[in-house]
């Protein structure tokens, strides 16, 4: 097959089309934008990215709120001349019927069958041209009429416009190609290649229906060389209390990880106890979570914990398991006592429901 060489641009296909909301000087303004996608699952994050010289930014800055408002086809003509004309020559607040939810500034349109409203977290990243702000969806709102009979989103109904940006054209939603995180199953590995080796059976999940766990944890954010330290430290404060009062952990030791910000680690620690077990200050009732969960048993130094759990993720992303919220390391023996290579922990991931 013969290759040709282009040049260098974006060559995504087709970009989802919404327009972007954003309160500025007091009106609802809207632009076109293709630069959208999520970046996180939960909590759901999703950015937009925005040339320095549209109106639109200002209204985020100014509110630290925004909204994304997805059209369906109907609404291509007033979609692309919110791309054509900009708020700073054009007043485009009457183009639709505008409504504000919780935040009380992200403008979001009614027409629209699926509009959500942002908190812009703070972080932006600056290019040449355009700067990419994040936001944490607040609340998604749907029109009744693009449910299917079984509640969930119909996206045929849905309608959206795709931008097609090789060929400067808008296109809707396609054939069905087949179910998301289940058709690669059918993929068979060519022969005499290294994907045709097994995957790392070493680092298969269990897949276990769990039930919730009471406890009590101190959440605090660290950075990772402060983690050890941390660790021993809260772990030492949450038993003493729970001793003082009267009670004993009902399982091992745990650190619920929440996310990493790039400097810092959101981290919980504590053990689990009997229902009834109260907090106080920093010390709060939490729970391990009960539903489906992904479980693995680590045996080996905690070194070694960062690289399996990389590794448990690309199984649990290939076999199309959805994490839902954090990851737990349960450490069931005693680090004090036990030599490295035979300290056990357990990890786990609570899956998403139906994933
Ligand atoms: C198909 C299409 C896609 C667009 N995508 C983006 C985008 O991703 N980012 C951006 O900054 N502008 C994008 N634009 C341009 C803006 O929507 C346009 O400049 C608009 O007038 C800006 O409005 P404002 O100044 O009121 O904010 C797009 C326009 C069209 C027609």
């Amino acid at each position: 097959m013969g290759k040709i060489k282009t040049g260098a641009y974006n060559p995504l296909p087709v970009a989802p089309m919404v327009l972007v909301g954003a309160t500025v000087s007091g009106k609802p303004n809207y632009m076109a934008v293709g630069f959208v996608n999520g970046v996180n699952i939960k909590p759901a994050i999703v950015y937009v990215s925005l040339n320095k010289r549209h109106h639109t930014p200002t209204g985020i800055i100014e509110n630290g709120t925004f909204s994304i408002n997805i059209p369906s086809a109907d609404y291509v003509i007033e979609t692309d001349y919110c791309g054509l004309v900009s708020g700073k020559n054009v007043d485009k607040s009457n183009i639709f019927t505008t409504f504000y939810g919780e935040l009380g500034s992200a403008p979001m349109i009614e027409e629209f069958p699926i509009t959500c409203e942002c908190r812009y977290t703070g972080q932006k990243v600056e290019f040449d041209m355009d700067t990419v702000y994040f936001g944490e969806v607040m609340q998604v709102y749907i029109n009744e009429e693009v449910l299917g009979a079984d509640g969930k989103i119909d996206v045929l109904k849905v309608n959206p416009i795709y931008f097609s940006g090789l060929e400067n054209r808008y296109r809707a939603l396609g054939e069905d190609l087949g179910p998301g995180w289940h058709i690669g199953k059918q993929y068979t590995p060519k022969q005499g290649t290294a994907e045709a080796e097994p995957r790392g059976p070493k680092y298969q999940c269990s897949i276990v229906e769990r039930c919730a766990q009471p406890a009590l944890t101190i959440r605090s954010r660290v950075a990772p060389a402060e983690l050890a330290a941390t660790i021993g430290q809260s772990a030492a404060t949450v038993f003493l209390f729970a001793r003082d009062n009267g009670s004993t952990p009902s399982g091992a030791l745990f650190v619920a990880y929440h996310g990493f910000d790039g400097q810092g680690l959101d981290i919980e620690i504590g053990f689990p106890f009997m229902p009834g077990i109260e907090g106080r200050g920093n010390i709060h009732l939490s729970e391990i979570p009960g539903g489906k969960a992904a479980s693995y048993r680590h045996v080996g130094s905690y070194e070694k914990l960062p690289e399996v759990r990389t590794a448990l993720e690309q199984w649990l992303s290939i076999n199309g398991y959805v994490v839902c919220g954090a990851t737990y390391e349960i450490y069931l023996n005693d680090p004090q006592t036990t030599a490295p290579e035979k300290l056990e922990t357990e990890i786990l991931y609570p899956l998403l429901p139906g994933s």
